[in-house]
This record gives C-alpha cells, sequence and structure tokens, in this order.
C-alpha cells in the first residue's frame, strides 16, 4: 500500500450474499443486496411480531401495527417530510407512480393539459403517463436532454408552458446516471400551476433526498434498491394533494366504513393501502434506511466517486470502449453504461459472467432514451458503496479480455 494511502472498510461482511459467494456484483442500479440486519429484521417480524397489521386488536396484533407505522415514521424522517401520513406503502416505485396516474392523473387531467416527463424515464415512468395521457386527452410532452444527459436551461423553459399540469421527472437517470436539475424544473413548474413527481428510484440510495428541500410533491422509491426486501415501495405526496385523490385499489382496511352500496374512505394514509400490508417489508426497510444512515451518504457517496473514477479512466482506454454519457465520471452516480464495438452487449455481460462479474445488458426498460442516443443496447455496470477496488479491477480485466475471446485479437 502507498504512503497515506486510506484502507477502504469491506462494507461487504455485512452482506451474506456478498460474504459467501464469489462474485463481483455490479448490478446494483437493478436490485442491492440485502445487509444482514435486513435480513434478520424481516425475519424479526415474522417470528416474533407477526399478524395482520392494522386490525389485531390483541397484543401481537398490536406490536406489528406498531412495527408497521414506526417503518412509516422511519421513512419520512428519511425524506425530509413534515407528516407522516404523506408516506403510503407500495409494492415499489412502478405501483407509487400508477398510484399517482390513475388517481391523480385521471381524476385531475383534462384534454389541453400536458404531462411533461424527460427523454430518459424509465418505462416505469412513462407508461402510466401514456395511459393517463391517453384516458383524459391530456399530452405527452418530452423534455430532451443533451448527449450527456444534462438539461439545458433553454430546453427546460422550453418544455415547461402554462399548459404543464404535471412534470413526471427520474432524479437520475438508470442509464447515463446523470441528475436531472429538480429544483429548477420544480419552480417553472409550480409557477405555472402545475405539480411534480419525482422518481428517486436511482437517486436514493446515492444521496439525500428532501422532498421539503426540494419541493416536489410527490416521489417514489423502491425499497429493494436501497437494500430492503423486495416488494415494498414508498410514495410520498403532499397531504393537500393526497386528500383530494381518490383511492387508486380499493378493499379492506382503506375503509372507514362500509353500506351495501357505497363506503366511507379511511384517512391517509390508509386510503391508499387497500388490502394485507407488507409487514415484514416495513420492517427490513425501516432496517435498511437504519443501516444505510449508519453509514452515512459522505461515506456512500466518496466510495461510489472513487470507484467510478477508477472505472471510468480505465474503461476509456480499453479499445472499442464508448461510455455512454458525461465524460465527467462525477455525473454518473456510479452508472457505467457502455458499448464495445462489434461487440452485442449480450455477449459482454455473458463473457463477464464467465469471470463471475454480474452486469445489466439490454435496453434498460428505457428504449426511447436508448434510441434518442442512437444505439439498440448497452451493458451497464452500477456501483454501490460496498463494491471494491477488487471488485472494478476484476471488471476492467473480464473486459479486456472480450474483444481478444470474440476474435478481434486484442
Ligand atoms: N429499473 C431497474 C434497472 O435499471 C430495473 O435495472
Amino acid at each position: 500500500m502507498e504512503e497515506g494511502e486510506e484502507i477502504m472498510r469491506d462494507y461487504k461482511i455485512d452482506f451474506p450474499l456478498l460474504k459467501n459467494q464469489d462474485i463481483v456484483y455490479l448490478d446494483n442500479a437493478a436490485t442491492a443486496q440485502r445487509p444482514a440486519a435486513v435480513l434478520q429484521a424481516e425475519r424479526d417480524y415474522y417470528e416474533n411480531y407477526n399478524a395482520n397489521p392494522l386490525r389485531g386488536l390483541y397484543d401481537l396484533g398490536e406490536s406489528a401495527t406498531r412495527l408497521y407505522e414506526e417503518a412509516r415514521e422511519r421513512v419520512r424522517r428519511f425524506l425530509g417530510a413534515e407528516k407522516t401520513r404523506e408516506i403510503i406503502f407500495t409494492r415499489n416505485a412502478t405501483e407509487s407512480i400508477n398510484l399517482v396516474a390513475y388517481s391523480y392523473g385521471l381524476h385531475f387531467l383534462k384534454p389541453g393539459d400536458e404531462i411533461l416527463v424527460t427523454i430518459a424515464e424509465h418505462h416505469s415512468n412513462l407508461l402510466p403517463w401514456q395511459m393517463a395521457a391517453e384516458r383524459t386527452g391530456a399530452s405527452l410532452v418530452f423534455l430532451e436532454c443533451e448527449e450527456d444527459g444534462s438539461f439545458s436551461a433553454e430546453s427546460i423553459r422550453r418544455a415547461v408552458t402554462p399548459q404543464t399540469r404535471l412534470a413526471a421527472i427520474c432524479h437520475v437517470s438508470n442509464v447515463l446516471g446523470q441528475a436531472a436539475p429538480v429544483e429548477e424544473i420544480a419552480s417553472l413548474v409550480h409557477e405555472r400551476g402545475g405539480v411534480v413527481l419525482l422518481d428517486a428510484a436511482q437517486s436514493a440510495p446515492h444521496f439525500p433526498v428532501n422532498v421539503q428541500k426540494l419541493d416536489i410533491d410527490f416521489l417514489v422509491f423502491s425499497g429493494h434498491k436501497l437494500m430492503s426486501p423486495m416488494g415494498i415501495g414508498v410514495l410520498y405526496g403532499r397531504e393537500s394533494l393526497l386528500k383530494e385523490m381518490p383511492p387508486f385499489l380499493t378493499g379492506g382496511e382503506m375503509i372507514e366504513s362500509v353500506n351495501r352500496q357505497d363506503a366511507v374512505y379511511a384517512p391517509l394514509p390508509h386510503k391508499f393501502e387497500a388490502g394485507t400490508v407488507n409487514g415484514g417489508g416495513a420492517a427490513g426497510l425501516k432496517a435498511a434506511l437504519d443501516y444505510l444512515e449508519a453509514v452515512g451518504f459522505d461515506e456512500i457517496q466518496e466510495r461510489e466517486e472513487r470507484l467510478t473514477r477508477m472505472a471510468f479512466e480505465e474503461m476509456k482506454r480499453i479499445p472499442g470502449v464508448r461510455i455512454l454519457g458525461s465524460e465527467n465520471h462525477r455525473e454518473h452516480c456510479g452508472i457505467l453504461s457502455f458499448t464495445l464495438e462489434g461487440v452485442h452487449p449480450h455477449d459482454i455481460a455473458s463473457i463477464l459472467n464467465e469471470d463471475g462479474v454480474a452486469v445489466r445488458a439490454g435496453h434498460h426498460c428505457a428504449q426511447p432514451l436508448l434510441a434518442y442516443l442512437g444505439v439498440r443496447s448497452c451493458a451497464r455496470a452500477s456501483i454501490s458503496f460496498y463494491n471494491t477496488q477488487e471488485d472494478i479491477e476484476r471488471f476492467l480485466e473480464s473486459l479486456c479480455s472480450v474483444r481478444r475471446k470474440m476474435g478481434f485479437g486484442r
């Protein structure tokens, strides 16, 4: 080790899968791995507290409800929301966006209105708005990005119009890693009387996201990208908006009273949580947020930035590699999507896999963005703070071998 070089803490020891398997896991943008503390919290819920939350009036039922509501409060703190009733649990970010599209979109949008999305959306934050536009007669308007994924002030001013009623924006692109200028967009949309939904699926695992500082109306994220169990997600909504919105799904536990022909719905947040909720998932999500904040976003960002820089600089030297997006590694949020001349991305992923390196290849559920960038598909390495320098070295070594293995000579 060079003098002055720090030893990076080995976070992999906290993650059973990473500790027990010889894998270089670089598909963190698709889903993160879970630390033992999260697995234990979910198990603890089922071993010691399980009953149907929000229903049982016996001690066990009340413990289940308490844990579930504690998780909600933990999410409120994580997002800097004002009120706990502004936090709705869903299955994932996709369901949260659908909730807003079906409930707010179908109820409040009308012909002539504009729904603004960016060209960088993944399908989860596009298809619900295509549906809402088609059903309400509103039009879908695209905010185009520059080749590096950034948005110019001029293009934002052009895209936000007096007809913009709703802007649905990904905070960080799952392909380019570039963060959108949320505050600028939100302030223009608000000036024109519209509302803003922020898809924080790719940002919340990497840096603090505060709904009040960003001044946004809705925010969504998936727990599984934040190291919680799969099947739990979050919708934050401003209370004044959620109150006016009709339920998305109807059924048990989202009611105050039911008659033969109609029902009185429960107050927030339960109006939006029909059916049995994911108590174990909520307990796991709480533990994940505790773990994440114990590591600390300063540490997370520093490590991810260091590993991204290392991968980025070396990848640029590999013949035939083209990294999509910014020339500045700091603007990638740990996401390095790339092509290799003459080699299909599926072949890249498959050769890397032979060396124990997991990356995603394909269109990354963002076909309009890829078409806009003029590529049909690409490979993507996505980095988390628990990755190590050795992971990046193994990835680079394997990537260097791909063209040779495909018969290109080097
Ligand atoms: N949206 C996830 C990804 O980018 C699944 O891989």
